[in-house]
C-alpha cells in the first residue's frame, strides 16, 4: 500500500471558527476516498488545503512523501493534483471545448514568451493538449455539446464539464467537491460510473458527497468530519458501524 497523500494535524481557523481542528488521515494510491459530514463540517476547507487555496495554520500535508503544505496551488497542479469545484468554476460564455483547453493551458510548459522563440515546441504542446482534451471529451461523453457555450447547458451537464476541466489537467489525484449535487438519479449514476472509471485508469479520487448510498458503494476509505473535527475514519463498513458517526451524521441521512 502506497500513501499518495498524508494529512497530519491540520487546523484551519477563520476568526473564531475552527473550520478544521487537528485532522489527520491518509489516502492510498489508486483508491476512491470520500470525505463526508454535515454542512459546514469542513469538507471543502480540507480540499482547499490539499489544493493550495487555503493554507492551514497548523499541520502538514505530504503528497508522495513531498511536503506541500506551503506550496502554491499552481505548483500542486503541476505535481498532478487537480480539483473540481463545488460551485462550478467555468467560463460561461465559452464553449465546453475552450473551457477544457483553457484548463490545459495552465499546464503549458513553453509559456507565452518562449512560444515565439521555440515555435516547434509550443506547437507540439498544443497538439498534445488537443489530443488530451479530446480524450477527456470522449471519456465524459461530451461530444454532442463540445461547441456549446457552458451557459446554455443544463446544470448536470455543467457539473460534468467542471469535472472535465479537472481531468483535462491529467491528474494523478483528483479532488471532486460534490460532483453529483443537483443531479437527477440517472445523471448521478452516470457520474458514479465515471468515478469508477477514473479509478480503473489509475487516478486516485477524493470525493465529497452527501448521498451516503453512493459514498458507501464507491469508497475504499472514508473520513468523517463534524464541526471541523474528524470523528471517523475507515472502510465503509467500519464507518457505518462507528457509533459517533451514526450519532452525528449517518443517523439522519440513511435513505
Ligand atoms: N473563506 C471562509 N471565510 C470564513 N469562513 C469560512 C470560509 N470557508 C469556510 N468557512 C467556514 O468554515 C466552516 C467549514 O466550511 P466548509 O465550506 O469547509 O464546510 P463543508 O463541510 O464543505 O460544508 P457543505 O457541506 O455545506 O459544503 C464553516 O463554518 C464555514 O462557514
Ligand atoms: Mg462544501
Amino acid at each position: 500500500m502506497v500513501k499518495i497523500l498524508q494529512i497530519e494535524g491540520i487546523s484551519l481557523q477563520f476568526g473564531g471558527v475552527k473550520a478544521l481542528n487537528d485532522v489527520s488521515f491518509h489516502i492510498e494510491e489508486g483508491e476512491i476516498f470520500s470525505l463526508i459530514g454535515p454542512n459546514g463540517a469542513g469538507k471543502t476547507s480540507m480540499l482547499n488545503c490539499i489544493s493550495g487555496l487555503y493554507h492551514p495554520s497548523q499541520g502538514s500535508i505530504k503528497y508522495k512523501d513531498e511536503e506541500i503544505t506551503k506550496m502554491k496551488a499552481y505548483s500542486r497542479t503541476n505535481l498532478g493534483i487537480a480539483r473540481a469545484f463545488q460551485n462550478i468554476a467555468l467560463f460561461e460564455h465559452m464553449s465546453v471545448l475552450d473551457n477544457l483547453m483553457l484548463g490545459r493551458h495552465t499546464l503549458m510548459k513553453s509559456g507565452p514568451f518562449s512560444g515565439g522563440f521555440y515555435f516547434g515546441k509550443a506547437e507540439k504542446e498544443e497538439v498534445d493538449n488537443r489530443e488530451h482534451v479530446e480524450q477527456v471529451i470522449e471519456f465524459l461523453d461530451l461530444q454532442e455539446i463540445r461547441h456549446t457555450p457552458v451557459e446554455r447547458l443544463a446544470y448536470g451537464q455543467q457539473k460534468r464539464v467542471e469535472v472535465g476541466r479537472a481531468l483535462a489537467l491529467s491528474p494523478e489525484l483528483i479532488l471532486l467537491d460534490e460532483p453529483m449535487a443537483g443531479m437527477n438519479k440517472v445523471e448521478k449514476e452516470r457520474m458514479a460510473q465515471l468515478i469508477l472509471k477514473m479509478k480503473d485508469n489509475g487516478i486516485t479520487v477524493v470525493l465529497i458527497e452527501h448521498d451516503l448510498g453512493v459514498v458507501m458503494r464507491l469508497s475504499d476509505h472514508i473520513a468523517v468530519l463534524d464541526f471541523g473535527k474528524q470523528i471517523g475514519f475507515g472502510t465503509p463498513n467500519e464507518v457505518q458501524e462507528n457509533p459517533e458517526v451514526i450519532k452525528a451524521y449517518i443517523g439522519e441521512n440513511v435513505s
